[in-house]
């Protein structure tokens, strides 16, 4: 690990008397907008695409908002907080052509850069700010007196204060909080996606649906099945994020941790040239160009396999425990 900073470390000047561009009014967008303002931050313009269903949303929020084209005329700094398969799109019609010079570009994920999405132009600073967490939690934990860790990396210093601006965005958000370090656009892209696909998404998903269909070939109901292996998840979970893994196993039953261990090897047997395959897949680029190609063609892989997931019996099991708790609070 890198040295930590906190806000005292950092100096927000970087961020004082120039126009930031917020694109995307999403879950970061929405977060960043509002804890920069608060945390000083005066001029900010929020860009959206043209039919927006948050442009009333940060309007309310006491924002001016501007297209896309707009921010790229008028902002010293642009912060991309747009989807990331439509950073392709956004850069290519709306800011490359507009762009002001010697505008910087903010990004809160490496994948665009790192998988050749965007090529800002050489007079750009182009940075990592990334607050580690969903977008929400970026404006829940900096009400709170907190904030999320904060990950920041240079892509390109042309003006010599790319470091700079990248840690002052993430004070800005409330990082300084928590603590800033370094990392680098590959590593972030890396880890946030192999993260995601093996573990947190793919890899929960996977071995709750294996675990669910397993009980009901043994002969187990659909509801005691989806609470063994779906609901508890969330206990799960959350004593590793209170306590890690050791805490974790320290909380339940000696039992369920005597079994874990007994399986782990085996389990993880099988899931590593699965993973290493991950690795590759996302390195090369290759998930990046199939996301992409999928997103500019209407998504209609990803809706696919949306539906397919929701036809799987967890979700009706799921649903009617949810129903039955409902009924009783
Ligand atoms: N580093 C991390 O740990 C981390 C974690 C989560 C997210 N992130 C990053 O944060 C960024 C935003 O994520 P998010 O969770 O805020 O996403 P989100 O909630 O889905 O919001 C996406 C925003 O992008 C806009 N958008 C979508 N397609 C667009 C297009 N073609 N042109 C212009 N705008 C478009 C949406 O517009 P509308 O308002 O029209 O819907 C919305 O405002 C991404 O780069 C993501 O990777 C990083």
């Amino acid at each position: 690990m890198t040295d930590v900073l906190y806000e005292a470390d950092i100096d927000m000047s970087p961020l004082r008397g120039r126009t930031l561009a917020i694109i995307g009014y999403g879950n970061h967008g929405r977060s960043h907008a509002l804890n920069l303002r608060d945390t000083g931050v005066k001029d900010i313009l929020v860009a959206l695409r043209e039919g927006s269903a948050n442009k009333a949303r940060a309007e309310a929020d006491g924002f001016e908002v501007g297209s896309l084209g707009e921010a790229a005329r008028r902002a010293d700094a642009v912060s991309l907080l747009a989807a990331d398969e439509a950073h392709g799109e956004s850069w290519r019609e709306h800011i490359a052509p507009n762009r002001k010079p010697g505008q910087a570009l903010i990004l809160c994920h490496g994948f665009s850069i790192e998988y050749g999405l965007i090529d800002p132009a050489p007079d750009a600073d182009v940075v990592l700010a990334a607050a580690k967490g969903p977008g929400g939690a970026v404006r829940t934990a900096f009400e709170r007196g907190g904030g999320l860790l904060g990950f920041w990396a240079v892509h390109r210093d042309a003006s010599g204060g790319a470091q700079a601006l990248a840690k002052a965005y993430l004070a800005g958000l409330g990082c300084g909080r928590a603590g800033i370090r370094e990392t680098s656009f590959r590593e972030e892209a890396l880890a946030d996606i192999l993260g995601e696909q093996a573990v947190l998404v793919g890899g929960v998903c996977a071995l709750a649906r294996e675990g669910f269909e397993t009980l009901i070939q043994a002969g187990i109901s659909p509801e005691m099945a989806y609470i063994d292996t779906v609901h508890e998840i969330k206990y799960i979970a959350d004593l590793i994020h209170d306590r890690g893994m050791l805490g974790m196993y320290e909380a339940i039953s000696d039992t369920a941790e005597f079994g874990a261990h007994e399986v782990e090897g085996a389990i993880r047997d099988a899931v590593r040239p699965v993973f290493r395959a991950i690795v590759e897949d996302v390195t090369a680029g290759a998930f990046a160009q199939r996301w992409v190609a999928d997103y500019e063609a209407g998504r209609k892989t990803l809706m696919a396999r949306r539906k397919a997931a929701g036809a799987h019996p967890a979700e009706a099991a799921g649903a009617a425990i949810r129903a039955g708790a409902a009924r009783r609070s």
